[in-house]
């Protein structure tokens, strides 16, 4: 839209809603820009929480050039005027709100739609509406605070989209903060040859003259961080563990020999760590292996964790545990990271401890010893370039070892992490409500605990 165009319906929409509040009716006021996370303050978007993302995209990996259009489904958590969808880059080509158009707005990586009078009327507390954003053009590779790349990635054979903490919005519009989370049905068209590769299940491929259609579904509750789409060559390959769970891989065919050994361990970590967490929280399992620099790091997609290359065991334990500690129970905001990566290494030290012989006190020794573990307390990162560092792994996974050796018996110690991921699946929880848990159903009195390990800034004389 052009600026004018914009200048006017604002004005319009100005006088409108001063019209509705003269006549008595509820005057909607704009949605917050951001859901003010302590790191990424701007991420997410305030008075409307999302349902269902429909997405649907046309990807050219030879152009790297994507049309796509996004039918949002959200719940209105206040009146509404006016609403953000978090998004970089990319041209939004026309939206509507409950079938009218809307007027457009962009600035930096917020985009504002304005519904029209008719629209704006309706959108009340409580209601449901639909929003649709068609877009097109490149999508961008993002620079994190910590300068690692996330976003759209290129590969050599087409693309890779992570979006941890804040990707998603270089590839699709949403409420980008893990405080949200949805449904999704993904469809795309890329050339035929390729497969598109996402979260959740496959349920329909078409090819139709020299193009493929893949249908992604996921069910489960999903945070906008943890969506993914691979587009490239790929050996597939589908199954289904003893206990019914889908498997689904796809691994870059130059990666596919190193892979196979570990990837074919992936029913056998699933049930090893369903034991120790409680049933694995989706329907369906699986990884994405593809050759990526610039990313270079694996990541806990839902469903199936990316890996930059054939990942080794320990690896694949650390990015399943997350399915978890992370993709069923979210982290409330970026703050509350180390129980998604505090989790994960303890479960990489439980593995080494039952696999390899490591016992698990070992492990601690080592990340004790260990000065980067004690930059900073793992609940406190200093700045958002901090949330993926040190503290936030190996001295997460020392404050739940701590809490095992405060509960003394291990059978109770698992199965207070099991009602843990049991009372917050598939939902949002915060270092609070952990704390709280754990001493609730403990009944110990744990703050020595809490400010000596969680949030403590100096290493203890002594180890216990
Ligand atoms: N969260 C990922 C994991 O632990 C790794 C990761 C994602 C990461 N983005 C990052 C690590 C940026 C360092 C920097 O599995
Ligand atoms: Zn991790």
């Amino acid at each position: 839209m052009r600026p004018t165009a914009l200048i006017l319906a604002l004005a319009t929409a100005t006088v409108v809603s001063l019209t509705a509040g003269c006549s008595g009716g509820v005057e909607g006021t704009p949605g917050a820009a951001g859901l003010r996370d302590p790191y990424f303050p701007k991420a997410g978007n305030g008075g409307y929480d999302v349902t269902h993302y429909d997405l649907t995209f046309d990807v050219d990996p030879a152009t790297q050039h994507l049309r796509g259009t996004a039918v949002i489904t959200a719940r209105a958590t206040q009146d509404l005027s006016a609403f953000n969808l978090d998004l970089a880059g990319l041209t939004v080509d026309s939206a509507q709100v409950e079938g009218r158009p809307a007027a457009v707005n962009r600035a930096a990586h917020e985009l504002t739609l304005r519904p029209d009078a008719e629209v704006e009327s309706h959108l009340h507390k409580g209601r449901t509406f639909r929003t649709v954003v068609r877009y097109s053009g490149s999508p961008l590779t993002l620079t994190d605070p910590d300068n690692s790349k996330e976003g759209w990635l290129r590969t050599a054979d087409g693309s890779v989209a992570l979006s941890e903490p804040v990707g998603a919005m270089a590839w699709f519009p949403g409420n980008n903060h893990p405080s949200d989370k949805a449904s999704y049905d993904l469809t795309v068209t890329v050339p035929k040859g390729l497969t598109a590769v996402s979260n959740g299940e496959l349920t329909s491929r078409r090819t139709s003259g020299d193009t493929t259609t893949y249908h992604w579904h996921t069910a489960a509750p999903m945070a906008t961080y943890l969506a993914t789409l691979a587009i490239g060559r790929f050996d597939t390959k589908a199954s289904t563990t003893p206990d019914g769970i889908k498997v689904f891989t796809a691994v870059d065919p130059k990666s596919a020999a190193a892979g196979a050994r570990t990837l074919a361990r992936i029913p056998e970590v699933v049930q090893w760590e369903a034991e120790r967490f409680g049933p694995y929280p989706f329907s369906s399992t699986g990884a994405i292996v593809d050759r990526q620099n610039d990313a270079g790091y694996a990541l806990e997609t839902q469903n199936r964790p990316f890996f930059p290359g054939p990942p080794d065991v320990g690896l694949l334990v650390h990015e399943m545990s997350h399915q978890w500690f992370g993709d069923s129970v979210t982290p409330e905001s970026w703050r509350d990271m180390w129980l998604n990566e505090g989790f994960a290494t303890y479960a990489e030290w439980l593995w080494q401890a039952d696999k390899e012989g490591v016992p698990v006190q070992d492990s601690f020794d080592r990340a004790f010893a260990n000065d980067a573990n004690w930059a900073f307390p793992p609940a406190d990162p200093p700045t958002a370039a901090d949330i993926s560092q040190p503290p936030v792994y190996g001295h997460g996974a020392m404050v739940i070892h701590k809490i095992r050796q405060a509960v003394g018996d291990d059978e109770r110690f698992f199965a207070l992490v099991r009602g843990w991921t049991k009372a917050h699946r598939h939902g949002n929880a915060s270092t609070a409500d952990f704390t709280a848990y754990v001493e609730k159903t403990t009944g110990l009195d744990l703050t020595n605990l809490w400010n000596t390990w969680l949030y403590g800034r100096s290493r203890p004389a002594a180890k216990d």
